[in-house]
């Protein structure tokens, strides 16, 4: 185990996913975690992250100077790095002048002798963000890279492991820093890279299996990937035990319903429940337009529509939870401002009558889950679903919401993904979809005038869906797209493709 150890900077998961991408396993832990506590966990190394605040600044987070006894590796990022250089008597400072403050993309030369640099060219690429100066390195370290503006970028101690970087090896813009970070686990610290999906999936499957013996499992399956997942690893592991709950609220993009029956229920022989509910849900959003109530409908119907089912099956043992482990980090500090109400499944504990939550993919990352589930057999096409929201159609449907609407997104959705698929350009971009806008405009059709709606064409990259870039997809896969639309499709007659980043745009148009 690798500890990570979270000093309040904005890249802490992506140092994890970096790490576990090394094959190693890892947890982020706050730094507020006592000494006695990590310790606990016999870390086989500790990687210090960054941070907002100045090492020399009161009330910045710190550590006990006695973790440097513990006698494991450690390696500083940034304000880590000057973390190390604090407590170790070496001395940090605002930067003077411009001359040692580094920002963004900075050409950086290494000694490649040193273990974390090696095997890496002598002169690459870092990315920097930060405004203080390591003055004066501590004791019993070296210099082990420079920059033409800062002669300290990298400090090491390789007697006792311990090593400081000023950049962000875990950022996709420092060159080699997944092979530094490679190093680090490897050649210092001596790991062995043990933490395999396949090996994962086989102890979770026999790990829940004894837990949960011959009780009973009650899971909401929703079609995404974590969930999916969460009920065919739980299958593999109680078989018929294992129910599970499929509302259909009539806003999932086309045939998607039948997919998701027709996987569970045939490829894996599944004890799954389709409920198929869209008249209830219609019959709450009519006549509504606002978003956050449309969302807030959805919400609390879904939770309903399961409730029956679930009473209609009784008390069971366990519930399942699509939990992953970016929710496991990110729970407790929700002070971020609500730009949109998420409804996920996560309310539903309250009222399902059970005695225990199970979730078998706590500890995963996204790319993580999504290995498990090949690894168990899931078709690529669920594996690889692009994020869909819990509100469905209900929310790319701009305005009110009727049958007729959502038939013609349907249609049009389809056909977008389709073109884009055909073109080979849907593994380019990370989540695309149409969107009908309540606006109408004048066309002419034939010899006729039409009066129809406009129907939005959106695709964006993005990481991490926190920021997103539009996407710049080839003019003829639009034009296909668009023709094909307006042939097939009726009720609209203009399409328009959103060409906004996030900020300030969001993704979703609603
Ligand atoms: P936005 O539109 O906020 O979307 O840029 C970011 C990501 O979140 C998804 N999204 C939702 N997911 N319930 C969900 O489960 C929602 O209400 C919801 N709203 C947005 C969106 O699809 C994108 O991936």
């Amino acid at each position: 185990l690798v500890i990570v150890l979270d000093f309040g900077g904005q890249y802490n998961q992506l140092i994890a996913r970096r790490v576990r991408e090394c094959n190693v396993y890892c947890e982020v832990m706050p730094y507020t975690k006592s000494l006695e506590e990590l310790k606990a966990k016999n870390p086989s190394a500790i990687i210090f992250t960054g941070g907002p605040n100045s090492v020399y600044e009161d009330g910045s987070p710190l550590y006990t100077k006695e973790i440097f006894s513990l006698g494991v590796p450690i390696l500083g990022i940034c304000y880590g790095c000057q973390l190390i250089a604090h407590l170790l008597d070496g001395e940090v400072t605002p930067a003077q002048d411009d001359s040692a403050r580094e920002y963004g993309k900075t050409k950086t030369y290494f000694d490649t002798s040193c273990k974390l640099f090696k095997d890496i060219p002598d002169e690459s690429i870092t990315w920097m963000s930060h405004g203080d100066y390591m003055a004066k390195v501590p004791e019993g370290f070296k210099l082990v890279a420079h920059s033409d503006k800062c002669p300290n970028v990298a400090i090491a101690d390789e007697e006792r492991g311990f090593y400081g970087v000023q950049f962000h090896p875990e950022v996709q813009h420092t060159e080699f820093g997944q092979k530094m970070l490679h190093n680090f686990l490897y050649e210092v610290c001596g790991l062995n890279g043990d933490w395999k999906m396949d090996e994962f999936a086989k102890q979770s499957i026999e790990k829940l299996r004894e837990k949960i013996g011959d009780k009973k499992v009650l899971c909401a399956l929703s079609g995404g990937v974590d969930s999916s997942v969460a009920a065919v690893m739980i299958h593999k592991a109680v078989g018929k035990n294992l129910t599970c709950i499929f509302v259909d609220h009539g806003l999932l993009r086309k045939n998607e319903g039948d997919e998701v029956e027709k996987t569970f229920k045939e490829k894996f022989d599944m004890n799954l429940i389709r409920v198929n509910a869209q008249d209830r849900f219609l019959g709450k959003l009519k006549g509504v337009s606002d978003p956050e109530t449309k969302r807030k409908i959805i919400g609390e119907e879904f939770i309903r529509v399961f409730e029956q089912e679930a009473k209609k099956i009784g008390k069971v043992d366990y519930l399942v939870q699509g939990t992953i482990y970016p929710d496991v980090i990110e729970s407790g500090t929700g002070d971020a401002a609500v730009i949109k109400s998420h409804h996920n499944v996560g309310g539903l504990p309250d009222y399902v009558d059970f005695k225990e939550i199970v979730e078998p993919l706590r500890d995963l990352f996204k790319d993580e889950v999504r290995k498990v589930g090949l690894e168990l057999g899931i078709p690529e096409f669920l594996v690889w679903r692009q994020p869909f929201p819990g509100p469905g159609l209900a929310i790319r449907i701009i305005g009110d919401i009727t049958e007729e609407k959502i038939k013609t997104l349907q249609d049009a959705d389809f056909i977008f993904r389709d073109e884009l698929a055909k073109a080979g350009y849907d593994k380019n971009v990370h989540q695309y979809f149409a969107v009908l806008t309540n606006m109408r405009s004048v066309g002419v059709m034939g010899d006729g005038r039409t009066y129809d709606y406009t129907l939005a064409l959106r695709a964006v990259t993005t990481n991490d869906f926190m920021t997103a870039d539009w996407a710049k997809i080839p003019y003829d896969i639009l034009e296909s797209a668009s023709n094909r639309i307006i042939n097939e499709v009726k009720n609209i007659n203009r399409i328009v493709y959103d060409i906004t980043s996030k900020p300030p745009a969001t993704i979703e148009w609603e």
